[in-house]
């Protein structure tokens, strides 16, 4: 070759010992040997990789491993993942992957207010609605199903973002299997190491992988997980079609991050668990709302479901908004930061912050009162943690 034809071929390395750690395919597209090859590969893009929009060695090997996670001593042997660009993008490449037009959503009222917006305000633009209902009342959740032949899926968080409430996940998916309905969990919040909806018998779960799984706030990414090759496809197709995939780099640092998850869970809920018993104790706060206190009011139903409590807390200043805000000017610990998850300390004011824009009346009958703080727990020492509080709130 000349020189030309040498600058743009790609090199090869003729070694053949395994890399140690998962490398990052960096590629949009993968070489057959012949034309036969090709053929069938085309024919059948499941036997290996073509272009990286379809699939890519990386982002398959970490999709497989939260898929496995998330079965992990469950009876589901045929799960799958899909990872995603988002979070976003892996809830609306699901609802896009299951529901068509006319098709209903059953949902509750306090998911993360992206996912409201879209299944409230885009989806029903492609004749998608969705119906609203508290679904830990399960007559409510009987009566709309009952009513409305239309509902397909029913869709949720548990526990929701930000006011903590809990769904029994097997008393959904048991009546969703009644009314034949598929069901769909964001365990975003809990990961696979807190909480496996697989094992109560829900059917997708789904994953800002942005936050926990990849713990350390370096990338966007999502992950669809579901069971069977019918539903793979299914997925798999909507992915492809919509161009929502993930790029290797977002999977590669997400297979970083999850190394230490079950370090970090654990790290993360027994922090978060000090700091709200400290809280609950302090004269200077009106209510604080954690998983693992007794007082929280969907306590019972987390011990059932979930291994650990979780980083999530929020708790409220005396005082209001005012109270809430000098609290959080004061503090030091909590980066002001929109995303929960990552291995420091994160902490948000709804109501001036992610909620601004909601009615006020709305956001309080969700639970999102005018001086609640939401804290996304980190793995710090909690000595550090306690002290920066208790001098912040005077
Ligand atoms: C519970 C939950 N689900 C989904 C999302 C969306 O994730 P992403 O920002 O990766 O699109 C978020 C984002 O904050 C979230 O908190």
């Amino acid at each position: 070759m000349r020189l030309n034809s040498l600058c743009v071929k790609d090199p090869k390395d003729p070694r053949t010992t395994a890399p140690h750690q998962l490398p990052i395919y960096a590629t949009s597209s993968f070489q057959f040997d012949t034309v036969e090859e090709g053929m069938e590969i085309f024919k059948d893009p499941s036997k290996a990789h073509l272009y990286a929009r379809f699939s890519n060695p990386t982002i398959d090997a970490v999709a497989d491993k939260i898929a496995q996670l998330e079965a992990y001593n469950t009876d589901v042997e045929d799960a799958w993942g899909v990872m995603t660009s988002s979070g976003m993008s892996a809830i609306s490449t699901l609802l896009f992957a299951c529901l068509k037009k006319g098709d209903k959503i059953l949902s509750q009222g306090n998911l993360y207010g992206g996912t409201t917006e879209l299944i409230k305000n885009f989806m029903p633009q492609y004749g998608i609605e969705v119906v609203w209902v508290d679904l830990r009342e399960e007559d409510q959740v009987i009566e709309a199903l009952e009513k409305d032949p239309k509902i397909k899926m029913v869709y949720f968080e548990t526990p929701s973002n930000p006011a903590l409430d809990c769904i029994d996940l097997s008393a959904i998916s048991t009546i969703a299997k009644r009314y034949k309905v598929s069901t769909a969990v964001d365990n975003t919040f809990c990961t696979p190491v807190i909480q496996r909806p697989f094992g109560h018998g829900i059917d997708y779960v789904i994953h800002s992988t942005t936050k926990y799984l990849n713990g350390h706030g370096n990338g966007i990414s999502g992950v669809i997980i579901g069971q069977g090759e019918e539903n793979r496809k299914k997925v798999w197709s909507a992915m492809k079609l919509v161009g929502s995939n993930c790029n290797a780099w977002d999977a590669w640092l997400t297979n970083t991050g999850m190394k230490t998850l079950n370090l970090r869970m654990q790290r993360h809920s027994e922090n978060a668990l000090a700091l709200a018993q400290f809280l609950e104790g302090h004269n200077r706060i009106e209510k604080v709302n954690y998983i693992g206190l007794k007082s929280h009011h969907d306590y019972d139903i987390a011990q059932k479901q979930m291994n650990l409590t979780g980083g999530m807390l929020c708790f409220e200043v005396k005082g209001g908004v005012k109270g809430g805000l000098k609290f959080m000017d004061g503090q030091r610990m909590g980066s002001m930061a929109p995303t929960m998850g990552d291995v420091d300390t994160l902490i948000m004011h709804p109501a001036s912050m992610s909620h601004l824009n909601v009615d006020r009346e709305i956001r309080i009958s969700h639970g999102i009162t005018d001086g609640l703080i939401r804290v996304s727990v980190g793995i710090e020492d909690i000595n550090d943690l306690i002290e920066d509080f208790d001098r912040a709130l005077g």
